[in-house]
Formats: structure tokens, C-alpha cells, sequence
């Protein structure tokens, strides 16, 4: 055990050694690097294992970053944010430059075009990355390279969100005049004690403030780009009264300052720890006047306003629509939520129309999952142990054993011959919009690795869309266009087993038809109808849930 562990150190101090050769950025950023790998594991377990050899190794390593750098923590923070705000060169601290690094290493499958700009992936993080990775992924993106040390948190509240509101402006998250001026009031930094204010301002993802027995993250504030499209979608007014469902504090505050002071908030949350802190935290914040109550959201509220609520937010992930929330939406109103189907998540706006639910906005986005009577994990079927998985929606039967035995059987390729631009934002829309067009209809997701090792064709991060039928099944993959104009990529189908081509051309076709009818019409629509009222039966592919059935167009 000692000699195993003074091994272990000497190969550690070696890594040290070849380390230290390099260039000091370099080494910066790798040291940083190792961090961040630390950071990462510790968004997929409770607390990361470090054994004695690799503390002696990062604190040896630590020891040589810049003064100010020695305090970073180093996480994901900046790269979502960075291509979606940068053109031109690349103006970075070396805080992000890990997060670059890693990226990089991630290969072809390092981002996506998202509506405004391109999506971080956490499912394709690798496990090592390498400083020279990093002026890679500059020359790859045609940006200039330049670090420079600034001290990360040595800028006052004020200046930071003066920045926040310019970035989300730029980015097209910020709208409205209204939704801007909230978003320059509100000091976010005190609904997040948790973590620094740079981190609170700058964050491309929620920041959490709990977890379960098992490490799983159960309450966030979520990232100012989500609460800045979300809240522009509300289209919240002056004088409204409006329910939350999830009080993270932070939300509660914008939506205070957007229904002024003839206006009303109430924010409900399932866990006391949460309502006690976002009580104190909105109290603190001069933001006392919102309601707060301890309940489950998805219940009837008991003090709910007669007329109803103009505006429902819920920001916690729901896997149907609840009947009190239909109830108690005033008959012009507004519902956003984050609703998972299909294995997609998409937060949706919804306007009140005679018998349905419409919407008119759809965001890509990720939420922690509703605890309560509305708890639902969707089926996971795993085609090459934790590496290929497919996710199922309850209702669509799917023979774990045989598509798993499908998968170990030999691929089939067919080529749609539909092209996308990479910052089109297509795919995001494809995918909604095959929700609605084929069934079954589920999501392939492959780690990294299996990408490397071809299990899989080019899986994106979030996953592709899959279709099954017995023992064989399909889904939607990439390749760069045939006539490779830099940037542009085919659509195709790879399939399994002995149903593979019929399935292929079934998908094939549907990808075609998205492309003929749906590409230029802009966002799916999404209308809810309550199958307690009706149950439509108009003979297209309908999205049922317990509560609700989802008609996709
Ligand atoms: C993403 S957080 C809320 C974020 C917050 N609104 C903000 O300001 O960013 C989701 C919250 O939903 C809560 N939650 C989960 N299930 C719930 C339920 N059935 N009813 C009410 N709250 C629930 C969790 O306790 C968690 O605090």
C-alpha cells in the first residue's frame, strides 16, 4: 500500500516535471486544467475521490499558478458565453481556458448551434485535456488567441451586472425594456450567497444550492440567460399577479420589479429548507412583499387570486401539465414551463386559447425534476451499458433486451441528403417537430467514448432523435456535406437490426419531410389539450400524457 502510493506520487511528480517545461500560460492552464476536471467530477458525484498522490500533485501544481489565479476554482463557466459574445478575437482570462482546453479535446462533438449562438455540452466533457488543445480551438474557430491574468473577482457587484445586462442584450436574452431594467436592479449576487459574485453574473448554467442524499442536484438559481428568455416569454405587465413554482429567490425579485407595486408574486416551493432561504434572501434584498409558501406547486394553490393568475411560471422540470395550474391561469393568460416529452426538454410559453394550450416559444433548456405527486423519471434503455442509452417516454413499449441485442448488430447508413448550416439552429427544431410527426419516438445518448470508439455515428451531446419498432431501431446522425463548404453538415440515419432499412428510410422520410414543410416555417407550435375536457382524436401523432395530450405542428 506505501510502495503503491509512493509510486503513485513519483508518477504525479513526474507529470509535475514535464509540466513545468512548458510555456507559464501553458502550464497555467494546465494546472487549471486538472481542476477543472475535479469540478467536473463533482457535477456527476457527490464529492469526488482524490487520493493522497493526486493532492500531493495538485498542490505541488497549485503552487505555481499566479498569485490570483491560485483562488480560482475552475468549472465550465465562460465557454457557452465566450462564443456566444465573441467575435472576432478571443478575449479570455485564463479562467475559461480550461474549459476551452476540455472542449476542444471533446472533438467534433465540442458544440451545437443553438438559437443564439452554440450550446455547451457537459455529456461530452472528456477526461483529460491538455493546454495545447487551446490555441487549437481558437485556430479551429478562426479566432485570435490572447490571455489575459486579470484578478477574476476583484469587480464590484454593480460593474458586474452592468456587464451581465450588455451580454444578455447582445445575445438577444434581453428584449424588452422592462425585462432589461428588472434584470439592472436586482442584485442576483445576494440570492446566491453560495458562490462569488463574478460566478453569480457570469454563470452559463444554474448554479445549485442543494442536492439529495445522493449527490443529484434538487434546487438551482438558474443562469441569467434562462431567466432573462423566460421571463421575456412570460410577458409579464405592471399590475399582474403572478405564481411561481420554484422559489430560488432570484426569479421571485425580477418578477417583483416587472408587477410593480399595484402588481403581486407568490412563489411556491415543495422543500422548506428552500421557501425558509428564499424568504430570507428576498427579505434581505428589499424584495419582502413576494409571497412565499411551502407546497407542493402541482396542487391547487389555497389563497389563489379569484380571477385567477395573469401569469404562471413554473421553473422546475414537469413532466405534464397540471389541471390546478389550467385552472387557476386567468382566461388571458400565460403559462411557462419547463416540460419534458419524448425525452426532449424544451421550456415552452403557452397562451390561454378557447380549448387549448398555444405556444409561441420554445427554449432549449434543462431544469432540476419536480419532487412531489408529479415526480417521473422517464425510462432509460440501455443499448451498450452506460454508454448508449435510450430514453423513452413511459407510454411507448420498448423491449430493452432486443434493441440492446439490435445495437450489437451490424449499422446501416442512409443519407437524407438535407443539409444544415451550424449556426442555423435547425436541430433544436427538428427535434421537437419529429416529436410530433413519427412514433415511437425517443432520444439516442452516447457518451464521448462511445463516439470515439464508433458505437455511435456523430451523436450530439443532448442526444439524437431515435425511432424503434421490435428489435430494431434508427436515429438521426451528422456528417460534414458531402461538397464540405466549412461549416455545413449532412443529416442521416444510422440503423440496427433486422428491420434496419425499412427503419432508416422511415426516419429518412421524416427528416425529408421536416426539411420540404417545416424547415422555413420557423418554431414548432406545441397545443396542450386537456384530456380531461376532450380527448382529440384527429388522426396525427399526438404526444399523450396523463394530464394533457401535446399536438406538435
Ligand atoms: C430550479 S429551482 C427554482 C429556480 C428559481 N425559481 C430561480 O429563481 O432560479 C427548482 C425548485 O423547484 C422546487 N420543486 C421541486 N418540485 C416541486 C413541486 N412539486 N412544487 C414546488 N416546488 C418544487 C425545488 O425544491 C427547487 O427549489
Amino acid at each position: 500500500m506505501g510502495l503503491r502510493l509512493l509510486y503513485l506520487i513519483f508518477c504525479r511528480l513526474l507529470d509535475c516535471a514535464l509540466l513545468l517545461g512548458r510555456s507559464s500560460a501553458a502550464s497555467n492552464a494546465e494546472t487549471l486544467a486538472l481542476r477543472h476536471e475535479i469540478l467536473a467530477l463533482r457535477r456527476q458525484v457527490e464529492w469526488p475521490r482524490i487520493s493522497w498522490a493526486d493532492r500531493a500533485a495538485l498542490s505541488a501544481l497549485a503552487e505555481h499558478l499566479p498569485p490570483a489565479l491560485r483562488g480560482v476554482e475552475v468549472d465550465c463557466e465562460g465557454f457557452a458565453a465566450l462564443m456566444r459574445s465573441c467575435h472576432g478575437a478571443v478575449r479570455t482570462t485564463l479562467r475559461i481556458l480550461p474549459a476551452m482546453a476540455a472542449v476542444a479535446m471533446a472533438g467534433k462533438c465540442w458544440c451545437k448551434p443553438r438559437d443564439h449562438g452554440v450550446e455547451w455540452f457537459h455529456d461530452s466533457f472528456p477526461d483529460r485535456a491538455l493546454a495545447s488543445t487551446v490555441p487549437r480551438v481558437c485556430r479551429a474557430t478562426g479566432r485570435k488567441f490572447c490571455v489575459t491574468e486579470t484578478a477574476v473577482d476583484a469587480e464590484a457587484p454593480e460593474v458586474l451586472r452592468k456587464r451581465m445586462v450588455e451580454d444578455l442584450r447582445e445575445q438577444g436574452a434581453l428584449v424588452s425594456p422592462g425585462v432589461e431594467a428588472a434584470f439592472g436592479k436586482v442584485p442576483r449576487h445576494l440570492f446566491v450567497p453560495e458562490v462569488s459574485a463574478t460566478e453569480v453574473y457570469g454563470a452559463p448554467e444554474a448554479v445549485f444550492i442543494k442536492r439529495n442524499s445522493q449527490g443529484k442536484p434538487v434546487s438551482s438559481v438558474s443562469a441569467p440567460w434562462l431567466h432573462a428568455r423566460m421571463l421575456e416569454a412570460a410577458q409579464v405587465a405592471p399590475g399582474m399577479r403572478v405564481l411561481e413554482i420554484g422559489s430560488g429567490g432570484c426569479n421571485a425579485a425580477l418578477l417583483a420589479e416587472l408587477v410593480g407595486d399595484q402588481g403581486s408574486v407568490t412563489t411556491v416551493d415543495i422543500d422548506p429548507d428552500i421557501t425558509t432561504r428564499a424568504s430570507r434572501l428576498l427579505a434581505e434584498a428589499g424584495y419582502g412583499q413576494v409571497r412565499v409558501r411551502e407546497a407542493d406547486g402541482i396542487q391547487p394553490l389555497q389563497d389563489a387570486p379569484a380571477q385567477g393568475f395573469d401569469r404562471i411560471v413554473v421553473t422546475v422540470g414537469a413532466a405534464d401539465l397540471s389541471p390546478a395550474w389550467l385552472d387557476q391561469l386567468a382566461p388571458t393568460g400565460r403559462l411557462v414551463v419547463p416540460l419534458r416529452f419524448r425525452g426532449l426538454s424544451r421550456t415552452i410559453a403557452f397562451a390561454r386559447k378557447q380549448d387549448h394550450l398555444r405556444s409561441d416559444t420554445l427554449i432549449v433548456s434543462g431544469f432540476v425534476a419536480i419532487q412531489g405527486d408529479g415526480a417521473h423519471a422517464p425510462r432509460v434503455v440501455r443499448l451498450a451499458g452506460q454508454e448508449v442509452r435510450l430514453v423513452v417516454d413511459e407510454n411507448q413499449p420498448a423491449d430493452a433486451d432486443a434493441l440492446a441485442a439490435a445495437f450489437t448488430s451490424p449499422r446501416y447508413e442512409h443519407w437524407a441528403r438535407v443539409e444544415l448550416g451550424s449556426s442555423e439552429g435547425l436541430l433544436p427544431r427538428l427535434d421537437v417537430w419529429l416529436a410530433g410527426a413519427i412514433a415511437p419516438y425517443g432520444r439516442l445518448r452516447a457518451t464521448q467514448a462511445a463516439a470515439e470508439r464508433g458505437l455511435v455515428g456523430w451523436v450530439l451531446g443532448r442526444g439524437a432523435p431515435a425511432v424503434w419498432h421490435r428489435d430494431s431501431l434508427a436515429y438521426v446522425t451528422l456528417r460534414p456535406a458531402p461538397q464540405a463548404t466549412e461549416g455545413r453538415y449532412e443529416l442521416g440515419v444510422i440503423a440496427h437490426g433486422p428491420d434496419r432499412e425499412r427503419l432508416a428510410a422511415h426516419l429518412a422520410d421524416a427528416v425529408g419531410r421536416f426539411d420540404r414543410e417545416a424547415r422555413s416555417a420557423g418554431e414548432p407550435v406545441v397545443r396542450a389539450y386537456r384530456r380531461d375536457v376532450r380527448e382529440h382524436s384527429l388522426g396525427e401523432v399526438t404526444v399523450d400524457k396523463p394530464n394533457v395530450r401535446l399536438v406538435i405542428t
